[in-house]
């Protein structure tokens, strides 16, 4: 019996896009042009590379002598900040509204491209003074306020690279983010606003930092105003440095030329160990995919305003608040805090307000807002909005049919693009004149081979569920993880090293139209409220609580998150179970690995199912909670 409620079980009704859709869309036609595009994979990517500014033009599209270390625009010269700032600075767009923002107080500030680029050059010389130059990893642990944008932005601009740590991280997350990128200076601010109260991430960083010594200098925004610890010679009021002599110069700040190849930025994301990857991305190919999808995705225009509600702090934010949709000099919109602060109308008020045309979100968001009925749209005027989108989890149709019918008034198609950290970019997805079946990310973007396998790499049957590979290579794929090309090669490209395929660590099947379903992780990760989790990060948490001794994490279905948290624990000789303790355990992990890795609950017991060689087996775990068979056992120890 094919469940309704999950997306990958549902296949009937087929929702066509509308003559205006069509009409206004960017991309008329998608089967023609996809055959296009992979007959000539590199013609297709050199066309879309051309509507961007080069210093100098590439030798060579893709260069793929060392797989799977793959080149993209070889020989170029860019850097990705002129396509997203200068280049516009010296059109009508100069004087365009790049950014709004509101805090979630209700302040608001606007910055037009110009601003956007003083902001920018400001910041990037006040980095530059101090020594940050090329070839450095600067980390950013931010709150949701411009001047994350800006420090980013600034990095990009001087050639060092940025590694921005989500703010809802917490000490041990952040300390091994910076040790392991090991940045010499950081940015972050005293606090930010979430559902009313200051997040106190001065407070994190200075225990962070005193985990992880190689930070030099700190440049503190000051945003909630409440008092912070200033270590004197070490951290530094933004402010205060805005008015040295260097950065008081409106907007005068070169731009490094660098090349294609050049690391634009590291992002970690969890895997399968307790050490999160950090995936590198480049100034090049990174530029051309971002763009490239957002256009013809959400097919923007000049008159759009575009917000995608999701934080800087994630791919999300990075490719699609940030760089893609500033390269193709969009209006973008972030907000800083929480959906339904103080009521749950915050987020359609703000639609109406700003006069939003596409809204791209979450499952959970949206599962989030829906339950607190139809009224709180409706009471807003949302005929701004012409199209949504959704990222980071299987959508379930009735969370789609929701956000389709009542944020959308039936007129708004909704892309839900499927795609990763690794990836750069949107992987899977409509573009706004493909049929949408509610639940599904449709179909391969251009210049994408993708396919649903077995174990052996032969194509699986129509319906049937198999692994999710990816076969050709693209110009936003990440190059290899931060100080350990090994780990790459051995995580995304050894399952199918013959074949030469990318492995996405997700299950899918592919329907007999060819529509792809996510099912979800087939790996020791999680996404739970679409944030990805690594159980092994969760597990370490417990495991330094001098109460335990060993623990196993798992996801189980839940109805708003998705998925969620529950934990095992075997505690140390002399310690004994108790509802105190389970809370404790509870917000320890909250205190190092952050709020949204805080386990539901905590079960104490005597044993764990492992294998002989001492691999904690959780899919046994998980189906005795969810009371299946728990399958094939054979390699279990006891
Ligand atoms: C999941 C987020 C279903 C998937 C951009 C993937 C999705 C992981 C979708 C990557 C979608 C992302 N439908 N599942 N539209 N988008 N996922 O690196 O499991 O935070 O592997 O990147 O999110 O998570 P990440």
């Amino acid at each position: 019996m094919p469940d309704k409620n999950r997306a990958a079980d549902f296949d009937g009704e087929v929702f066509l896009p509308s003559d205006d859709i069509i009409k206004s869309a960017n991309i008329k036609e998608y089967s023609e042009n996809y055959r296009r595009s992979i007959e000539d994979r590199e013609g297709f990517w050199a066309e879309q590379a051309a509507q961007l500014e080069w210093y100098q033009p590439w030798d060579k599209v893709l260069d793929d002598s060392n797989k799977p270390f793959y080149k993209w625009f070889v020989g170029g010269k860019i850097n990705i900040v002129h396509n997203a700032i200068d280049r516009h600075l010296k059109t009508w767009r100069r004087n365009k509204l790049a950014f709004i923002w509101e805090g979630e107080p209700g302040d608001v500030r606007t910055f037009s491209y110009h601003a956007l680029n003083r902001e920018v050059s400001q910041f990037a010389n006040i980095l530059r003074s101090m020594g940050v130059k090329k070839g450095d990893v600067v980390t950013i642990y931010m709150p949701q306020v411009p001047e994350l944008v800006f420090a980013m932005l600034a990095c990009a601009k001087i050639g060092a690279a940025h590694s921005v740590v989500y703010g809802g991280f917490s000490v041990e997350a952040l300390a091994e983010r910076i040790a392991d990128a090991k940045s010499r200076v950081l940015v972050t601010a005293d606090g930010g606003w979430r559902r009313g109260k200051v997040n106190d991430l001065k407070g994190i960083v200075d225990e962070a930092i005193r985990r992880s010594p190689t930070i030099e200098s700190c440049i503190v925004t000051r945003r909630t105003g409440h008092e912070v610890y200033m270590e004197s010679g070490r951290d530094f009021w933004l402010h205060d440095l805005k008015t040295l002599p260097i950065a008081c110069s409106n907007g005068n700040c070169d731009t490094e030329q660098m090349d294609a190849e050049d690391p634009l930025f590291i992002l970690y994301t969890s895997g399968t160990t307790g050490k999160p990857k950090g995936l590198v991305h480049t100034h090049g190919g990174y530029s051309v995919y971002t763009s490239t999808t957002h256009r013809y995705v959400f097919d923007i225009k000049d008159e759009d305003r575009w917000w995608c509600a999701a934080d800087p702090g994630w791919i999300t934010g990075h490719s699609y608040i940030v760089y893609g949709p500033l390269i193709n000099g969009a209006t973008i919109m972030l907000y800083e805090g929480a959906p339904n602060y103080p009521y749950p109308n915050r987020w359609w008020k703000m639609v109406e307000k700003y006069g939003i045309t596409i809204l791209y979100t979450s499952p959970t968001a949206i599962r989030g807002l829906m339950r607190f009925g139809d009224e709180w749209p409706r009471r807003y005027d949302t005929s701004s909005l012409r199209l949504l989108g959704s990222v980071g989890e299987p959508i379930n149709p009735e969370a789609w049919r929701w956000y389709y019918e009542v944020v959308g008034q039936k007129r708004c198609p909704i892309m839900d693009t499927w795609w990763q950290t690794e990836t750069g970019g949107f992987m899977i997805t409509p573009l706004p004149v493909t049929p949408l079946k509610p639940g599904s990310a449709t179909l391969p973007f251009f210049g994408n081979e993708v396919a649903v396998v077995d174990d052996k790499g032969h194509e699986v049957k129509p319906g049937e569920e198999g692994k999710l590979v990816i076969k050709s290579p693209w110009p936003g794929m990440a190059r290899t993880i931060h100080r350990d090309p090994k780990r790459f090669v051995d995580t995304y490209w050894s399952q199918y090293k013959k074949q030469g395929w990318y492995t996405a660590g997700d299950s899918a099947r592919r329907d007999k139209d060819g529509y792809y379903w996510i099912i979800g992780r087939i790996d020791d990760v999680l996404k739970v409220s679409g944030y990805r989790l690594g159980t092994a990060e969760i597990e370490s948490a417990l495991v330094s609580h001098p109460s335990v001794s060993e623990a196993a994490a798992i996801g189980l279905p839940h109805e708003l998150k998705g998925n969620a948290i529950h934990t095992f624990v075997i505690l140390k000789s002399g310690f004994s179970a108790s509802p105190q303790l389970s809370e404790e355990l509870r917000n320890h992990v909250s205190r190092e690995v952050g709020a949204i890795a805080k386990p539901e609950d905590v079960t104490f017991v005597d044993s764990l199912p492992k294998t002989r060689s001492g691999k904690i087996m959780r899919r046994v775990l998980k189906a005795k909670a969810l009371g299946e068979d728990v399958g094939d056992t054979s390699t279990l120890e006891e």
